[in-house]
């Protein structure tokens, strides 16, 4: 258990895989990156996507990794500790940034899932694609029902880490992962079958090259990386903090990653098949609609759809919470760790804060969402928030993130806290080699492309 006195730390390694896979696998997997890939013009997306996740995140989980664990401190406190006098430290302020702003939406989305668990198990929607747009849009709509969801996700999250990392994180998630994606396979066996899945299909895994010289899809599928592998704001790096000495972090990284990845490809092997069988349907026009209008769709398909239906939300909304808490963990740990607050003030202020940010986002869909539309760029204050953060902050934390452990802190230091054992692992000299050019030079030139063609 984590106190102010003494630092808390994973039960197990087993825990601390599930705990780091918990954060990771969230509404990212099964929400944003169906939604992505549909703005994003299908497979292209998702080859451009699969190239990040092994070329630059891979190699910077490990990072993230191996700077908490040698420094055993929060984002800052880390930064600090390691290379002391220097303005490395603010790398972490911007990860803590990032949490708050990205827990704000994130919170809002949540609360969707959690409704819809009541939705589909009561047969609440039911008809043909366009009525169930239309109450998905009436519901959203609805402003003090989402606050109100979106105030209950924030609280449960903020209970769970009252009682600290290990024993809530570690005990939800061990439970929940695997009937998540037995569910998840369940799901894709439907779709793939249903008739019409055949064109989802090939939209999901023909890529149509000519989208490539489109710097918008590359950033938004690297940004999309990031957020599903928590990384660029400190999350993994916390999470590493409460690791124990002897694990070997190669293994943990690459366990983390292929969970993270297989999930969302999982997800996309359900939403493409059942959109196309429904006739009329464009994924690039859904939003953040997607999976909240396609997927009642495919359980009224099913048998026991209702009950299917409310299982598919509970676990969505449960792989939602164990992303949540890890946000929140960020500018909690920095708040305890380097200004010396005690957990429940740090928590309470954070959390408070971070709701008053999610009221816009909450609202957006409603009558006051004339307010919140931002008309200058045209787009939703929940689209905005997510296009800054993901987009823009999370691969600039990993640039620097790269740079710091590539060029300052240097390799040498990192590659002893990634294998104490001095197990040697051969692709270790290919991290070297990542870290230090290719994760800063892609990342460079991806922000560096997208900035100047806006
Ligand atoms: N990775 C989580 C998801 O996919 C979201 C997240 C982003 C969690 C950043 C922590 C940090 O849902």
């Amino acid at each position: 258990m984590m106190s102010t006195e003494k630092r808390g730390s994973w039960g197990s390694r087993s825990g601390f895989v599930l705990a780091a896979a918990g954060s990771a696998v969230g509404l990212g997997n099964i929400w944003g990156f169906p939604t992505q890939v549909g703005q994003g013009g299908g497979a292209v997306f998702v080859v451009v996507y699969l190239a990040s996740v092994v070329l630059i995140c891979l190699p910077i989980m490990l990072a993230e990794l191996s700077v908490g664990r040698a420094a055993q401190l929060d984002p800052v406190g880390s930064f600090l500790a390691l290379i002391p006098n220097s303005r490395w430290w603010l790398v972490g302020g911007l990860g803590i940034l990032a949490g708050v702003g990205i827990l704000s939406f994130y919170s809002v989305i949540a609360g969707w899932s959690l409704a819809y668990i009541w939705f589909t198990t009561t047969g609440s929607i039911t008809g043909d694609a366009d009525t169930i747009i239309t109450f998905f849009s009436n519901f959203t709509a609805n402003g003090p029902l989402t606050i109100t969801l979106t105030l209950a996700i924030l609280t449960f999250t903020a209970t769970v880490l009252i009682g600290g990392v290990q024993s809530g994180i570690e005990r939800a998630t061990k439970l929940m992962m695997p009937v998540l994606i037995i569910l998840l396979l369940v799901l894709a066996i439907r779709a793939i079958t249903l008739p019409g899945a055949a064109a989802g299909l090939s939209y999901y895994l023909r890529p149509d090259f000519s989208r490539l010289s489109d710097p918008a899809v590359i950033n938004a599928a690297l940004g999309q990386a990031f957020f599903s592998l928590s990384l660029g704001m400190g999350t993994m790096l916390t999470y590493g903090s409460y690791l124990h000495r002897k694990e070997n972090l190669l293994s943990v990284a690459g366990w983390v990653v292929v969970l993270d990845t297989g999930i969302a490809l999982l997800a996309g092997f359900i939403i493409f098949p059942a959109g196309f069988s429904i006739s009329g349907f464009d994924p690039s026009t859904s939003g953040p609609g997607l999976i909240f209008t396609v997927l009642p769709r495919l359980f009224s398909e099913l048998p026991g759809g209702q009950l299917f239906g409310g299982a598919f939300f509970a676990l969505l909304t449960m792989a939602a919470l164990t992303s949540t808490i890890s946000i929140l963990e960020v500018p909690v740990a920095h708040l305890i760790d380097t200004h010396k607050w005690s957990r429940p003030r740090a928590i309470l202020v954070i959390t408070a804060g971070t709701f008053l940010l999610a009221l816009p986002s909450a609202l957006g869909n409603g009558a006051l969402g004339v307010l919140t539309q931002l008309p200058l760029i045209g787009i939703s204050f929940l689209d905005l928030m997510a296009a800054v953060w993901n987009n823009f902050a999370l691969p600039l934390g990993g640039l620097l993130m790269a740079i710091f452990v590539g060029w300052v802190w240097g390799t040498d230091d990192a590659l002893a806290e990634i294998d104490r054992q001095n197990a040697r692992h051969p692709s270790l000299p290919i991290w070297v080699f990542l870290i230090r050019w290719v994760c800063p030079v892609a990342i460079g030139v991806i922000i560096l492309y997208t900035a100047f063609s806006i």
